[in-house]
């Protein structure tokens, strides 16, 4: 499935869409350049899930943390400053597993081995300055659903 939206809000309200649907449990990847939307989407999926705290990007952090609707916590991460995976990936496991959390992940790479098989990747191009081209693929049947109900 591909989205195309041609402002910020407008990706914000794709982002709120997607929140929505989710129930936790659910690992969504976001894949895309420097600058391309990841943490803009994800605050849309904040929004999506209710959280009332303003989404920062953890691209210091590496994780940030918030609690969302119907007692679910949206953890968010950005690994670009991670050197490796480390004790992270044991974190992240743990993250994973638990059923009432979302994860949402930027830049995944370092802990691909850390990544579940089921899981929803959005790859976001931008053709211009404004325009985002997000290219959604389901890798399993949970992340299905959730593309699905979009
Ligand atoms: N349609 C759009 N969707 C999302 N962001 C947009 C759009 N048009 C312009 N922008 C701008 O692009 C930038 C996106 O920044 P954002 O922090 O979300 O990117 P990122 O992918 O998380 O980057 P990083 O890899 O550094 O974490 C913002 O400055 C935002 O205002
Ligand atoms: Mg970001």
């Amino acid at each position: 499935m591909i989205i195309e939206v041609t402002n910020e809000e407008e990706m914000k309200a794709f982002g709120a869409r997607l929140g929505r649907h989710l129930n936790g449990g659910e690992v969504l990847e976001l894949v895309g350049d420097v600058g391309s939307g990841k943490t803009t989407l994800t605050k849309g999926i904040a929004t999506g899930l209710d959280v009332d705290e303003d989404v920062q990007s953890p691209s210091f952090t590496i994780s940030r943390v918030y609690s969302a609707r119907d007692g679910l916590t949206l953890a968010h991460y950005d690994f670009y400053r991670l050197g490796h995976a480390g004790i992270m990936a044991n974190e992240l496991h743990e993250t994973i597993l638990n059923p009432r959390t979302v994860t949402v992940i930027e830049w995944g790479g370092i802990v691909e081995g850390a990544l579940p098989a089921d899981r929803l990747t959005l790859n976001i191009v931008s053709p211009t300055e404004t325009t985002r081209r997000i290219i959604v693929e389901a890798h399993g049947l949970k992340s299905r659903k959730i593309e699905q109900a979009l």
